[in-house]
């Protein structure tokens, strides 16, 4: 028998599991609890991934800060300990890419069409082309709709947060926010919020209602007031080491199963959001406060001045160029 014919049929002899290809593994770290637009999107990626490539690629799913916490993860994407991340976009400016703190300037989206023009527009393209130099790419923007304020103490005027201690994401522009309000703003890790509000560490904070409830940040806030005066959206990264590395096929896969669990998570988000404050109402564990059309009138003229003193660190440019899109889209 010929050495060629010889090494063949050993080869066939080989158990399958090792002439078969190992799937290429996804480990996929956030922050918040899997009952969460981001937490049920992930998982809807990992389902359309896994089924759309035959197996070929397996993520794993690792929700509610499992395996990283906040600042942490972003090093672990850079270092390639995991591969994909959906970081809050008031998360960046430690990367460097503190541009993405405009989507913290308070009021600056009057409308959700203003903000999938603007994140499935040129603005949101360039933002993410800046994160390459970091060695990440943006694969997509994800939506949480728009945050509500809480505390131990009703929230009506802007002088009852005077002196208050509240709990911001890592993003200068939210400092300057809680700042001009009269409060003293402390940046924690979104996994160490709900310990600290029951601890007294912090007396408030901002979110929108899915995560305040999904964290049981209503169990420790006798006040909610729904403000909606910021915004709270993510971007879907991941290490580009890794994406430009995959074969083009797996590529061309995994930026279709983005693309649908995008918008899956984008036709949840809303819904969520008024699900979970309802929730919150239902729990009877933290009065519940709509404004009044003079309070937020008065809320929006203390905090627009933010606009123009985060200028020199956002880029006056930026802030215009978003201007101009929300007249596109009154
Ligand atoms: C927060 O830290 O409050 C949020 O960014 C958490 C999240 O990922 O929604």
């Amino acid at each position: 028998m010929r050495l060629s014919h010889l090494l063949l049929s050993f080869v066939c002899l080989l158990p399958g599991a090792v002439l078969a290809q190992q799937p290429i593994v996804i480990k996929f770290s956030h922050v918040v609890a899997v009952d969460t637009p981001k937490g049920q999107a992930a998982l809807r990626f990992k389902e359309l991934a896994e089924k759309a490539s035959q197996g070929k690629v397996k993520v794993e799913v690792f929700p509610n800060s499992q395996l990283y916490k906040d600042k942490e993860e972003l090093e672990a994407l850079q270092l390639g300990a995991v591969q994909m991340l959906a970081p809050s976009l008031a998360k960046f400016g430690p990367l460097g890419v503190k541009e993405y703190e405009v989507f913290d300037l308070p009021y600056i989206f009057p409308n959700k069409a203003t903000l999938t023009a603007v994140m499935d527009g040129k603005i949101g393209q360039d933002l993410m082309q800046k994160l390459e130099s970091k060695g990440i790419k943006g694969l997509a923007y994800w939506d949480n709709g728009f945050k509500i304020m809480s505390a131990n103490k009703p929230l009506r005027s802007v002088a009852d947060f005077k002196g208050l201690k509240m709990r911001i994401q890592a993003s200068k522009v939210l400092d300057a926010q809680m700042r001009v309000l009269g409060a003293n703003p402390q940046v924690l890790a979104f996994s160490e919020v709900y310990q600290a509000l029951g601890n007294g560490l912090v007396d408030g904070t901002e979110n929108p209602p899915s995560n305040m409830y999904t964290q049981k940040m209503h169990e420790v806030q006798k006040h909610l007031t729904v403000s909606n005066h910021g915004y709270l959206g993510y971007a879907v990264i991941v290490n580009k080491k890794f994406w430009d590395g995959l074969p083009a096929d797996i590529r061309k896969i995994l930026e279709k199963a983005m693309a649908d669990a995008t918008t899956y998570e984008r036709a949840i988000a809303q819904r969520d959001n008024e699900l979970a404050l309802d929730a919150i109402k239902k729990s009877g564990k933290t009065a519940i406060y709509q404004q009044t059309p003079a309070e937020a009138a008065e809320w929006k003229k203390a905090m627009l001045p933010v606009h123009k003193e985060m200028e020199g660190r956002i880029g006056a440019d930026l802030i215009k160029a978003i201007g101009q899109e929300a007249a596109r889209n009154k």
